[in-house]
């Protein structure tokens, strides 16, 4: 990639700036740096490979030199979007899933709240980060990582949980420019619908788990078994509990685990 190539292929879609690295510490720390020191409107960080990506619960991200799609979405929100900022990294996982659904043809599932599997293999994380001054929110960063090609996959001993990628599902090579396109488009339109019914009823019908044992783990060993439910409209995951009480959980510290 290049940043002149990137320009031009997403010049249809609504973002004020681009920056593009060859390789970088984490796109998401850049994007940060970016809205801290003033930014126009919707950005896009992209870089080809990182050297400190960072996941969710502090956990590391690697990406691998051009074989995954490593990006940090800009946002400022608006006063109603505000109230459902807890809807921003699920709207990337929503995003992923639907582009790889309609235009490659694959059936992923979200593992709540915002990772994507292939086969009950995680292929993409999304870590979202707000930025504030104060009471006043500056902006929100959605950063997306993707494994594309075998070559985006980890050694099994780096990865908590089993890891595939695109291209071991559809069979043929993906274009990553063109998958991006794909995605932000997707991220745009579909956040037009994120304080609507719609938006919680695509995610709930591709929620992985459903109606199936799960353990959910918050800070250190407190770990809750129950039967997955539901997501809330403000994106809380509900479990039933042994006895049929449900319970809620918030995004945030939280691990989810299938019983399998
Ligand atoms: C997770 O699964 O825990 C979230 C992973 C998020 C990785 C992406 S890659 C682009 C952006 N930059 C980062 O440092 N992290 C996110």
């Amino acid at each position: 990639m290049d940043l002149k190539e990137i320009q031009r292929t997403l010049s249809d879609l609504p973002l004020s700036g681009i920056r593009y690295f060859k390789e970088i510490g984490s796109t998401n720390d850049e994007a940060l740096n970016w809205l801290e020191s003033g930014v126009q409107g919707n950005s896009l960080v992209i870089a080809d490979s990182q050297l400190k990506g960072r996941g969710r619960l502090n956990r590391k991200w690697i990406t691998n030199p051009y074989s995954s799609l490593a990006f940090s979405i800009i946002v400022i929100p608006s006063k109603e979007e505000i109230n459902r900022l807890s809807l921003f990294a699920p709207l990337g996982a929503l995003a992923v899933n639907y582009v790889l659904e309609e235009k490659y043809h694959v059936s992923p599932m979200i593992k709540w709240p915002n990772d994507i599997l292939l086969g009950d293999k995680k292929m993409c994380g999304i870590l979202a980060e707000a930025c504030w001054n104060g009471e006043f929110l500056k902006g929100v960063v959605i950063g997306i990582g993707v494994n594309v090609t075998s070559a985006s996959i980890p050694p099994e001993n780096q990865v908590r949980f089993p890891v595939t990628c695109v291209e071991e599902h559809t069979k043929k090579r993906i274009d990553r420019l063109i998958l991006l396109k794909n995605i932000l488009r997707a991220f745009f339109d579909w956040r037009k619908k994120i304080t609507k019914s719609e938006f919680l009823s695509y995610w709930q019908s591709r929620l992985a788990y459903k109606d199936e044992p799960v353990t959910v783990e918050q800070g250190e060993g407190n770990k809750v078994h129950g039967i997955l439910k539901a997501v809330a409209p403000d994106g809380s995951l509900e479990i039933e509990l042994e006895g049929g009480n449900r319970e809620r959980f918030l995004i945030g510290d939280v691990r989810l685990r299938p019983l399998r």
